[in-house]
């Protein structure tokens, strides 16, 4: 398996500083190379190494160097160049095919990776979802990656780091789309009923501590449905099916997820909290939880300080559900 840890975050490169200069407007090639202190020639080089990936480069006689047009693809100098102070972005890894991020992600934590560490992959030949169940990714149409956090916070607290995410989700989805997504406990997002997004946070503790977590999502964006398995076409969905992805860049839906989840990594757990209890679909809903063996019923009533799902059972008793699934 590929080590990324043998592979060291590069330094800004020259790409990145490219890609970013044209995000904010023309360019002068004579004026970066004077900036950065490189020959014309090596600017030039890096414009056309850029151009042969699919960034639309064109040079104007009295405007300057332009980007017209960005391909679909997911380059790490891009993010980087988007999101320069972001620890996920600056610490991105992106990996034609492994064989689950979540996988990747979780060996360099024990290899003592620092927070942030993040994989993205095209395609994983064993992608995970919740309960061992399969997830599979459709190459050049999803977006699936894993991303460490080091909280210090107690393990029974791994769970907020699910929440935290789906409302990531949602409001870069909100953003970018337009489309108002909802959360269905714990871990799908959903639009229109169907399932737009997956997370599976899979954590290590040491005693009372959780030593780190790994977050990996998974986010349907072009797939059609006959790129969905059978038995799951009809409940699954992609921004692209619900009319919201036409023009959506799966490098731009990264880079503003990527920004939302550090800020709500920074902010109080009481506002995401309140977030995502105004995003879940299940808040005083009547619910079927398979808890393990046992089948619990009851009403959705709050989450927990610590994430736990509390029930109002029908003879009125409280239950505090710490992981579980929704029939
Ligand atoms: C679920 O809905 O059950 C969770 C799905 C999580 C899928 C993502 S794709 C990226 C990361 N790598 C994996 O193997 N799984 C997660």
């Amino acid at each position: 398996m590929t080590n990324p840890l043998n592979n060291p975050a590069p330094r800004p490169d020259l790409d990145e500083e490219l890609l970013r200069r044209l995000f904010q407007g023309p360019l002068v090639l004579e004026q970066v190379a004077h900036d950065l202190l490189l020959p014309p020639e090596q600017v030039r080089q890096s414009l056309q190494e850029l151009s042969r990936l699919g960034y639309q480069i064109t040079t104007f006689p009295h405007r300057g160097i332009i980007l017209q047009h960005s391909p679909d693809i997911l380059i790490a100098d891009e993010t980087r160049a988007r999101l320069p102070e972001n620890i996920f972005a600056r610490q991105l890894r992106i990996f034609k095919e492994t064989r689950s991020t979540n996988d990747l992600v979780f060996q360099a934590g024990v290899q003592g990776a620092l927070e942030g560490f993040c994989v993205l992959a095209e395609s994983q030949t064993h992608g995970r979802g919740r309960n061992g169940r399969c997830w599979q990714t459709t190459a050049g149409k999803g977006l699936y990656l894993s991303l460490l956090f080091r909280p210090s916070w107690p393990p029974e607290r791994a769970a907020c780091l699910t929440y935290l995410t789906s409302v990531a989700f949602c409001r870069a989805a909100a953003r970018l789309t337009g489309i108002r997504c909802g959360i269905k406990w714990p871990n799908d997002v959903l639009y229109q009923n169907k399932k737009i997004a997956g997370i599976l946070t899979e954590a290590r503790s040491q005693a009372s501590r959780l030593e780190f977590a790994v977050v990996g999502i998974g986010i349907n964006v072009h797939q059609q449905p006959g790129d969905f398995p059978e038995d799951l076409r009809a409940r699954a969905l992609s921004l692209g099916m619900a009319g919201a992805a036409a023009n959506l860049r799966r490098a731009e839906l990264l880079a503003v997820l990527l920004e939302e989840t550090l800020r709500l990594y920074r902010a109080p757990w009481e506002d995401l909290r309140t977030e995502w209890k105004s995003l879940c679909l299940s808040t005083g809903q009547p619910l079927r939880i398979q808890c393990g063996r046992r089948i619990v019923e009851g009403q959705m009533i709050d989450i927990e300080e610590n994430g736990h799902l509390v029930l109002r059972l029908p003879d009125g008793k409280i239950e505090v559900i710490n992981s579980g699934e929704i029939l």
